[in-house]
């Protein structure tokens, strides 16, 4: 039988927007207490109060992913205000405005950006979260997000963000493969957000780029889904809503899924077509 979540917490990061605010309403609904933290204070503010507005058990905390300190400054929050954490979320992340630029053409900020916040903001939350959820030994869950592109297999025009999400999916495997060999109550799962591209915010991402990691020529490659569609060669602009994606990643966790991956098979192909070229030694073909 699946686990009871009620009266249990969750933390999830980048609560205060689309995927991540989605999951903070599922687990709120499933009677779980919700600690949503987020960098963008205006915005997590604003959900965390109409989620509470719903007689839901929530708190907003700001956040920010790329500060172990700040990251361990969240983690006794959380258990300051609810207790010990249950699920632990590691949702936060960033596009690049990099559609359509060569490897060779991102700076070093670009980069930096990148991967600070979706890959050290996934190691930050593991090792503020992880130790105490270790010791108080109860049943748990750490979600990592990645994504399908580089999570599974790279669009040719996204460098650092399929870079950074392969790294994502790698230290989720990694951190199952610790969990099993801790014989630990906690369970590790990888999120792929999807079968299209999900319906968020996400693309305006450059608000929340830090002063000192910010170039001065900072054109943005673009700024809706329809654009990085376009760019990226993607024809079917069917989009998925980030309440979908949560809804699934929910029944992911019940199910005991390491791989959170879309029901639809839409997907699958592009990963077929990279394994089959690992396998059989075949130099990858440009994706159509
Ligand atoms: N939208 C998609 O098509 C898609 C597809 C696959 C994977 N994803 C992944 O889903 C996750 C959620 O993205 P989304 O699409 O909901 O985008 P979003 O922009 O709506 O949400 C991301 C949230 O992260 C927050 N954030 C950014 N930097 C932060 C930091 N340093 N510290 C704390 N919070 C920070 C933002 O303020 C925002 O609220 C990301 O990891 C993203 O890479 C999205």
């Amino acid at each position: 039988m699946p686990e009871s979540y009620e009266g249990k917490t969750a933390v999830v990061t980048g609560g205060a927007s689309g995927v991540g605010r989605c999951l903070c309403e599922r687990f709120a609904r499933a009677g779980m207490q919700v600690l949503m933290a987020d960098i963008e204070a205006p915005a997590l503010e604003k959900s965390a109060s109409e989620l509470a507005a719903q007689g839901y058990d929530v708190i907003g905390v700001e956040a920010d992913v790329t500060s172990p300190d700040s990251m361990t400054a969240l983690e006794a929050e959380a258990r300051r205000q609810f207790g010990n954490v249950h699920v632990l979320c590691n949702n936060a992340g960033v596009g690049i405005k990099e559609a359509q630029r060569r490897v060779w053409a991102l700076t070093p900020k670009d980069w930096q950006w990148g991967f600070a916040v979706n890959v050290m903001g996934v190691a930050n939350g593991i090792r503020a979260f992880v130790p105490n959820m270790m010791q108080h030994g109860e049943s748990g869950h750490v979600v990592n997000t990645s994504s399908g592109n580089g999570g599974l297999a790279s669009m040719p025009t996204t460098p650092i963000y399929a870079a950074s999400k392969a790294a994502v999916t790698s230290l989720s495997e990694v951190l199952h493969y610790q969990f099993l060999m801790e014989s630990a109550a906690l369970q590790a799962h990888v999120l792929f957000p999807g079968p299209h591209l999900v319906n968020t915010n996400i693309l305006s991402a450059m608000r929340n780029r830090p002063d000192e990691l910010r170039d001065d020529d900072e054109p943005v490659a673009y700024t809706t889904m329809s654009d990085l569609a376009t760019a990226s060669g993607i024809k079917n602009m069917k989009l998925t809503e980030p309440e979908e994606v949560a809804e699934h990643c929910y029944q992911g966790l019940r199910e005991g899924n390491f791989w959170i991956l879309p029901a639809s098979r839409a997907g699958d192909e592009k990963l077929r077509q990279r394994t089959e070229s690992i396998l059989e030694r075949r130099n990858p073909e440009l994706p159509a």
